[in-house]
Order: structure tokens, then C-alpha cells, then sequence
């Protein structure tokens, strides 16, 4: 059971913070299809205490999306309790910390999964996010700074002991980047030394994953990032093998390129449509993988930046797999 503060949920599925990804339209897409909690991407701190428009724009956050985290990263804790104020003027259900990060230029700042390295540096920091709201403050990390150095155990405990009400596992080193087997034993491991809910992350792409790491794991929840990429029904999925332990929807061709359609309107409604059309073309290549003749419509829509244009590519491109059907057939 994940329980954060009055958020209580059995077998909880968590769409991940993704920079780039995870803004406003395409958490209500998964929300829609299940996700029972979503977060921003990662916002920085010193962005936010210096009042940069834009990175104050990633905060954004609206009621149908509830529970929603908000996710911040830095390495310096003034700028950490600044921004977790800021932060929670948006009042979201929780305030994520990022200690996990693996690029070079926020572990190059002490940032992200830099923390690792000063256990004792991140529990003060954390200690005073917790203390700089009333919110619950949760803690995203990993299993270490490479496969010499997993002291996450000791972390975790920390990570409590600081105040934490609730730790996400990446299950990889930060070495390893996104690569490589996510190594699920940790969890019933950490579960031991701690009484806050943990929560897996890690190599979790598909609803068979998600079962898999239930059962594998006890994890009082489960997150997903790269699997929801352009595949937001894998929430629905999820939800289903974990009600009656099959997936049994079928997501039709139709139901692709309408849910791709909708994310897309989404985003026109909430950034406007040339920056929505642009940034879309990230998600192309998923909405539409396994599709008959995929790469071409795929090149065809980057050459579109008007909403009119993509939904005609569109929906031409359904009118002939359904031609395309009817000749199978014959
Ligand atoms: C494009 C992209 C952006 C990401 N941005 C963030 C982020 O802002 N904050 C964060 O904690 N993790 C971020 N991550 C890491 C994911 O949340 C997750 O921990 C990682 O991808 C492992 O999960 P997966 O194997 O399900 O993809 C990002 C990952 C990707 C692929």
C-alpha cells in the first residue's frame, strides 16, 4: 500500500518525472489512462529562486491531475529551501527531491545522483526541504554511485530519519545511466530498513513488468518513465493485469493515433500550437510503433508544424490501414 500522507493506493502505478516529457498535457493523458500518480520533470532550484520565467512555467499544475508531485533538484541547500517554497505556493500533493540524476551537468553542480557521494550532505538536505514546507517531501534516487559504491541502505535510512514520507528507487547505479538491467532485489532489501512506502523505478516497460514487480518485490508501488513514452496506455494496461492478472484491451491503430491526436490538443491548449506541433515530434516514433508503414508517416509528420497538417497525415494514414486491412483480408 503506498501511503503518502491522505494519499492512500493498493498496487500504485506512478507515471515518472521526465524532462521534456512529463509537462501538463502528457501527465492528463496518463492520468486519464490510470497513472494514479504523476510529476513534473525535474525543476531546478536556482532557476526558481532567481525567478526564471521558464523554469517557473514548470511548475504549473492543475487539479485534474491530482495527485501530482512536483519534482526539484539542486545541490545547494538555501537554494533548496527557496525553491521548495516556491514550490509549494503551486500546492501540489507532494515535493519531490531529485537525487538521481545521472547527466553531467547537474552532477557536475552536486545536483541529482552527485548526492549520493555525501550521504550525510543529502540528509541535511533533505532535512531542510522537509522542514521548509508543510507538504510531504518524497526522495527519487539510486541504488549508488556505481556497483562499488551502493550504499543505498544506508541512504534509505537516512533519507527516513530526514523526513522523507516516501523514497522512489531507480534500480541502477548512476554509472549506469538508463542502461542495463535494473536490479529489483534492492527493494525488499530497503523495505527492510525502512518503515516509509518505497516505490520501484527501473526497467519497468510494460504491464507484464509491472505484475512482475509486485510480485517480485513487494514495492508499495511501482513507476514507469521510458514505457509510458508515446505508449500512455500502459497505465490502462497496467491497472488491468493487476485487477484480473491478464491484459485482455486490445489498442487498435485508431486508438493510437487518436490518443497521439489528443496529447497533441492537449499541448496546443496549454503552449500553444507551433511549440506544441514542434515538441510533439519526440512522440511519434512510440504513438506509432508496430503500425504498418510507421517510418514513413513518421517522416511525413516532421515536416508538418501546424496542428491541421498532422491531423491530416493523420487520419489519411488510418484511412489506409484500413484499406490496407480489407486487402489482407482478401
Ligand atoms: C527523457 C527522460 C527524462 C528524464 N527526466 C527525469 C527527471 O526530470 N527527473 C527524474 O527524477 N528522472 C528523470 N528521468 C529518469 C526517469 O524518471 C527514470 O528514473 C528512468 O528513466 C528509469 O526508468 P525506466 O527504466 O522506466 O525508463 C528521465 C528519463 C528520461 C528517459
Amino acid at each position: 500500500m503506498l501511503k503518502i500522507n491522505n494519499i492512500e493506493i493498493n498496487n500504485a502505478i506512478l507515471l515518472a518525472p521526465m524532462e521534456d516529457v512529463t509537462d501538463l498535457s502528457f501527465r492528463l493523458v496518463c492520468k486519464e489512462l490510470g497513472a494514479d500518480i504523476v510529476y513534473t520533470e525535474f525543476v531546478n532550484s536556482e532557476g526558481l529562486i532567481r525567478a526564471n520565467e521558464k523554469t517557473h512555467r514548470k511548475l504549473k499544475i492543475i487539479d485534474e491531475e491530482r495527485p501530482v508531485g512536483i519534482q526539484i533538484y539542486g545541490a545547494n541547500i538555501e537554494s533548496m529551501i527557496g525553491a521548495a517554497q516556491i514550490a509549494t505556493e503551486e500546492n501540489p500533493d507532494i515535493i519531490d527531491i531529485n537525487a538521481g540524476c545521472w547527466v553531467k551537468n547537474v552532477v557536475g553542480q552536486g545536483a541529482g545522483s552527485a548526492l549520493l557521494k555525501d550521504p550525510p550532505y543529502m540528509q541535511k538536505l533533505v532535512e531542510s526541504v522537509v522542514k521548509a514546507t508543510h507538504l510531504p517531501v518524497t526522495v527519487k534516487t539510486r541504488l549508488g554511485w556505481d556497483e562499488e559504491n551502493v550504499r543505498i541502505l544506508e541512504v534509505a535510512k537516512r533519507m527516513e530519519d530526514a523526513g522523507a514520507v516516501a523514497l522512489t528507487i531507480h534500480c541502477r547505479t548512476r554509472k549506469m545511466g538508463h542502461k542495463g538491467d535494473a536490479d529489483w532485489s534492492w527493494i525488499p532489501r530497503i523495505k527492510e530498513v525502512v518503515n516509509v512506502p518505497v516505490i520501484l523505478n527501473g526497467g519497468v516497460l510494460n504491464a507484464q513488468d509491472v505484475k512482475k514487480a509486485f510480485v517480485e518485490t513487494d514495492a508499495d508501488g511501482v513507476m514507469i518513465a521510458r514505457g509510458a513514452i508515446g505508449n500512455p496506455w500502459v497505465f490502462l494496461e497496467a491497472k488491468e493485469i493487476m485487477r484480473t492478472g491478464e491484459v485482455n484491451t486490445v489498442v487498435d491503430e485508431e486508438i493510437k493515433i487518436k490518443s497521439c491526436l489528443r496529447h497533441l490538443k492537449l499541448a496546443i491548449d496549454i503552449k500553444g500550437e507551433r511549440r506544441a506541433v514542434l515538441e510533439h515530434r519526440k512522440f511519434y516514433s512510440g504513438y506509432l510503433k508496430g503500425l504498418f508503414n510507421a517510418s514513413k508517416i513518421r517522416a511525413e509528420l516532421m515536416t508538418h508544424s501546424n496542428f491541421a497538417g498532422v491531423e491530416s497525415v493523420l487520419f489519411t494514414y488510418l484511412k489506409e490501414i484500413e484499406l490496407h486491412k480489407e486487402e489482407l483480408q482478401t
